[in-house]
């Protein structure tokens, strides 16, 4: 049974054909709107989520096909103690497909293990978001045209940015893509992702807390939420949640095809005013969010059915 719980099972190939039969569902919606007739998918998010969720409702309901679902714990078994094993192979009786988000690390994966049906990683804690990232590739792609040959700036929350790891996941194996990291010192990229994704793919990176420095470089500036509910301590969070807020004066070195994208949701990192700039992405990225799941989930039913 094929899942997708990290962005590194999908090969380069696989990526592009994801890309691929996105701008043709975009093209020809028609032709992919009984593909799923019959089919089910279950939501399971543990943990709050508006985009991720909504979207992958609306990529089924597109293609055909049916919801069931819990939006929090609360609302399900999980409150009474019930493992996330047993919650999957539950799950695998009544629906065809899962996407799971949950606050711990590895738990879709947990769940992977148990089912009988593919499950999708909708964002574990601090870890991965692979969805998310295939969002990125696909508004990547059609704001810019191709994936290779970019300088991409990752700035804010990038300790616990499960978005930004899983990008610089996938970026690292397209050709001449350069990195730059802009964060407070308390919020560095973790250093098994220099070593073990970086250094490892000889990706050239730099580090740098100057947002302003770094912009003029940039054809891409992928800017992130301070995350409260990763924070231990709420001191450090109101230190650390304002360090950079974009505004139009901090875009005037930047380039005229620069692209702003955010995962979303943001709270104050990027200002309102920028809304209305062309290079601003981050309202047609959540588009290509629904896009893109609907290919994904295409995918794997196809090869669930084999
Ligand atoms: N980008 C993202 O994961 O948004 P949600 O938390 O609203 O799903």
């Amino acid at each position: 049974m094929r899942h997708l719980i990290d962005i590194r099972e999908l090969s380069v190939e696989e990526i592009d054909e994801l890309i691929a039969t996105a701008c043709d569902i975009i093209e020809n919606p028609a032709r992919y709107s009984e593909k799923c007739r019959g089919k089910k998918l279950a939501t399971l998010f543990f943990e709050p989520s508006t985009r991720t969720r909504l979207s992958f409702e609306a990529a089924m309901y597109e293609l055909g096909g049916n919801v069931i679902g819990f939006s929090e714990a609360q609302s399900s078994s999980a409150a009474k103690g019930e493992s996330v094993a047993d919650t999957a192979r539950t799950i695998s009786c009544y629906a065809d497909i899962i996407a799971m988000r949950h606050p711990k690390e590895g738990a879709p994966y947990v769940a992977s293990l148990a089912s009988s049906i593919p499950v999708i990683n909708a964002g574990d804690g601090g870890h991965n978001h692979p969805t998310q990232t295939l969002t990125d590739l696909l508004t990547i792609y059609r704001e810019k045209g191709h994936l290779n040959d970019l300088t991409i700036g990752f700035c804010g929350d990038l300790k616990f940015g499960r978005t930004v790891h899983s990008l610089i996941n996938a970026m690292s194996r397209y050709s001449g893509i350069k990195i730059v990291l802009i964060s407070p010192e308390e919020l560095k990229l973790p250093s098994y992702v220099k070593k073990d994704v970086l250094e490892k793919c000889g990706i050239p990176y730099v580090q740098t807390t100057d947002l302003e420095a770094a912009m003029p470089d940039l054809d891409i500036l992928y800017m992130t939420r301070v995350q409260r509910e990763r924070f231990f301590n709420e001191e450090d969070y109101l230190r650390l949640k304002d360090s950079y807020i974009l505004d139009p004066k901090k875009l005037t070195n930047a380039k005229p095809d620069l692209r702003i994208m955010h995962p979303l949701p943001r709270v104050n990192e990027i200002s309102t005013a920028v809304d209305s700039d062309p290079r601003a992405c981050y309202f047609r990225q959540v588009l290509n969010g629904k896009y893109i799941r609907m290919a994904l989930i295409l995918k794997l039913l196809e090869e669930a059915a084999k």
